[in-house]
């Protein structure tokens, strides 16, 4: 193996580690939820279907790394319906969002809008963007998801009305480590690496991720795939 090689695979070995933050935060979330024991039987059940498919989640994760260390990268084409990984991941966040009482809003087409990817990796971007969504949104704040297809492309636009992004920092937002002015002020927390992680991963599926905000109103990111619903 070359250094080149070397270099790549320790990069990815970061970025999967980071995406682990996201399923091991929700179940502590959903495990401490249930042991205030409050809810009803349906919530609970509710909970554990969370907290089970987001510990699935983590050992797919696990599971890419060590595909990486065994150099047998697995890649194929996989069909993944949108509509149901936007949904699942605004209940799975629905804790971090209910921290700041945030409300997500959902709107979608139809619910049959599929893109090429797996699943793992629309979660691992989704995930990214949508905490984002609400890490840098204001109290009470709202959280717009819209889906949707036009001249067979894929659309989600994941809106928030949070503390916005200066023009002269939206180009740097993508890149490793890099963190705005404003929230280095605002003591949240993150190591600038969500952004480079989602974009690296759209891409590698023919997708796109573009952004625009006003500062201390809103942040918009347009995500855009080639819709997988032809070939269907
Ligand atoms: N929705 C948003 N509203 C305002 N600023 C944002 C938004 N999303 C990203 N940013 C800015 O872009 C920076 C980079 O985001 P990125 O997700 O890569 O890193 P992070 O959130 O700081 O840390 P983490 O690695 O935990 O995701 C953020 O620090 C923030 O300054
Ligand atoms: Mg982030």
């Amino acid at each position: 193996m070359n250094n080149l090689h070397l270099d790549q695979d320790k990069l990815n070995l970061t970025e999967i580690v980071h995406d682990l933050k996201t399923p091991i935060t929700s179940i502590m979330g959903f495990a401490e939820l249930l042991k205030k024991g409050t809810q009803d039987e349906e919530t609970r059940q509710e909970f554990y279907s969370i907290i089970f498919s987001e510990s699935q989640r983590l050992l797919s994760l696990v599971n890419d790394v060590l595909t990486i260390s065994e150099k047998n990268l697995v890649t194929g084409t996989q069909k993944c319906n949108i509509n149901i990984q936007i949904n699942k991941y605004a209940k799975v966040l629905k804790p971090l969002a209910n921290s700041k009482n945030i409300e997500i809003v959902i709107q979608s087409e139809n619910n049959d809008i599929y893109v090429s990817i797996p699943e793992n990796k629309m979660s691992r971007i989704l995930t990214n963007i949508m905490e984002n969504a609400i890490k840098y949104n204001r109290e009470s704040g709202k959280v717009y998801i819209d889906l949707f297809e036009r001249n067979e492309k894929v659309f989600i636009k994941i809106k928030d009305t949070g503390i916005g992004i200066a023009e002269n920092e939206l180009s740097k937002i993508f890149e490793k480590h890099y963190r705005s002015e404003s929230t280095k002020n605002m003591n949240i927390e993150g190591s600038g690496l969500g952004l480079s992680i989602a974009k690296d991963i759209t891409e590698e599926y023919g997708g796109m991720i573009e952004v625009s905000s006003k500062v201390g109103e809103s942040t918009e990111f347009i995500i855009s795939f080639p819709s997988a619903n032809i070939t269907k």
